[in-house]
């Protein structure tokens, strides 16, 4: 059932999904395209009321630059609501930006993905759309699902309606998705080779074309472009998992990671990007979108591919116990009922994202191992802290009695300062510039006094903290 107008000149567009893809892209587009309507949907009400909240400070995403666009567009041609079938009926162009997790239940349970939210959109989109439409898979999906999207919105299409998917995958990183949105390295439209999937596919270029210059939008197949998504995100989490690798070793032979970071960066075939040692990689996306590559391949009977890219969660995970053990040890073996504080909780600075991030798992463990600890964060809420740590605690079936123990001796506090009164450990978890500019000369002597720092960032000077502290540690130096 392919499209049977021409090329479409696009005026009204929808969203589905308004997170931190479908937030900030939409924002962008509205901004760029000022004779296109931008209607932005989602099922939360809580999450739209925020959007449209007279407080910029209040919207749900955190993204340096993101107010101000919101501020120039907002109920002009950019709009939030919880109307979805609404803004189906209403545009030519759906995108479908929703949350595509790792399964928890059933058959692929911790590695394939969820799709049951795409599922619902393509249901509802073909039971709303009474005109021909042209559906965007704008979320991250597993190869092939453009397939199953088109049988759902035929299977629940009014007759006489037509539809087209294509697959544009969303490339910008949190922290800097603006700067990403504005100047793409590439913007990549996977669609049918047909007549019609061409036509489509040049309705979206025709968008994007506004503000990307034509060399830097590519056109492919669906399926290379959905693989694409996972390869690129697959690629980059692998780098950040050798140069952790690589630290432990400098750990032990007296190398410094920092310093074979940066030369083996000069060679322009490997580039300077993306090596930056830490205390693990963490974000909504690398992990499940590396454990769905897995899962594909084992699919297909790749056992070695898929066991190539599992190393790199599995590199990921050793990365994040070291540190926690490393705390330990520091601490003469244990750390009960010593005070350890977590400074940085989002899973990158610039971000009130914590999905993933390090800091939970780390936490997790020293609160096992009967620590107190204090967290400071300066973007993400205290609710949010709570409700990650909540997360693992349900998936691991922690009794009651266990977490209400854990939550005794778990403080999460408002000003940084707290964290240094008696800390027998100050622990660095998210590179915050704000972290680089402490007082850590008079902060210091606040501590016990074995003045441990561990930076699992490297974001401080090496030669200024050994003259501040009897002992700062930081990733592979
Ligand atoms: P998110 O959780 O921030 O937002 C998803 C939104 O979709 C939520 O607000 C949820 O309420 C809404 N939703 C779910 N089902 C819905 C339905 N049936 N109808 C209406 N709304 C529904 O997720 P995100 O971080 O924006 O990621 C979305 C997708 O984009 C994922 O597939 C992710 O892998 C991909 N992606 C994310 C990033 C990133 O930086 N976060 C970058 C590139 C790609
Ligand atoms: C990543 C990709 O960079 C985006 O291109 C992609 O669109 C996105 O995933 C996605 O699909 O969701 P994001 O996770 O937002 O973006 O942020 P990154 O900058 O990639 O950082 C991910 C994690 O790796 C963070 O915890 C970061 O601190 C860590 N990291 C990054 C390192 O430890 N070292 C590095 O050198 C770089």
């Amino acid at each position: 059932m392919a499209i049977k107008q021409t090329k479409m000149k696009i005026t009204s567009i929808c969203c589905i999904g308004a997170g931190y893809v479908g937030g900030p892209t939409m924002a962008v587009i509205a901004l760029k395209c000022p004779h296109i309507k931008v209607n932005v949907v989602d099922i939360n009400e809580l999450k739209i009321n925020l959007w449209n909240n007279n407080n910029l400070n209040k919207i749900p995403v955190y993204e340096p630059g993101l107010k101000k666009i919101i501020k120039k567009t907002r109920n002009k041609n950019l709009f939030f609501s919880t109307d979805i079938k609404k803004a189906v009926n209403q545009s030519q162009m759906i995108f479908v930006a929703v949350n595509t997790p790792t399964k928890t239940y059933g058959e692929g349970k911790g590695m394939a993905a969820d799709l049951t939210f795409v599922e619902k959109c393509a249901k509802t989109i073909g039971e709303y759309s009474y005109s021909d439409k042209i559906v965007v898979e704008k979320s991250t999906l597993p190869v092939r699902t453009a397939e199953k999207i088109k049988e759902i919105l035929e299977l629940n299409a009014n007759p006489g309606v037509s539809f087209e998917v294509l697959s544009n995958p969303e490339f910008l990183a949190e922290g800097t998705a603006i700067k990403d949105l504005f100047k793409s390295d590439r913007v990549l439209v996977g669609s049918d080779q047909t007549e019609s999937g061409l036509l489509a596919a040049q309705s979206l270029v025709k968008i994007y074309e506004n503000w990307i210059p034509k060399n830097k939008i590519l056109t492919t197949n669906v399926w290379s472009s959905e693989l694409t998504k996972l390869a690129s995100n697959a690629m980059l989490a692998q780098r950040i998992s050798s140069i952790n690798s690589l630290s432990a070793i400098c750990e032990k032979t007296g190398a410094d990671i920092e310093e074979v970071s940066n030369a083996i960066g000069y060679d322009k075939r490997i580039g300077k990007d993306f090596l930056k040692s830490s205390v693990g990689f963490g974000g909504s996306c690398f992990q499940k979108d590396i454990l769905n590559l897995v899962y594909l391949s084992r699919h297909y009977g790749l056992t070695e591919v898929a066991d190539f890219w599992h190393q790199v969660i599995k590199i990921n995970d050793y990365q994040k116990n070291r540190f926690t053990r490393c705390i330990i040890n520091e601490l003469n073996g244990t750390i009960k009922s010593k005070k350890i504080s977590v400074l940085g909780w989002a899973f990158k600075k610039d971000t009130n994202d914590s999905r993933e991030s390090a800091s939970i798992y780390v936490t997790d463990n020293l609160l096992n191992e009967g620590a107190e600890v204090y967290i400071y964060d300066p973007k993400v809420s205290k609710e949010r802290i709570i409700d990650d740590l909540k997360n693992i605690w349900e998936a691991k079936k922690i009794s009651e009695v266990d977490i209400k123990s854990k939550l005794i001796r778990l403080k999460i506090v408002d000003n940084y300062e707290d964290c240094f009164k008696k800390a027998s450990c100050i622990s660095i978890l998210t590179e915050w510039d704000e972290f680089k500019k402490y007082e850590w000369k008079s902060l210091i002597p606040k501590m016990e006094n074995q003045h441990i720092i561990i930076d699992g960032r490297n974001i401080l000077s090496k030669n200024k903290m050994d003259k501040l502290t009897k002992k700062y540690i930081s990733i592979g130096r």
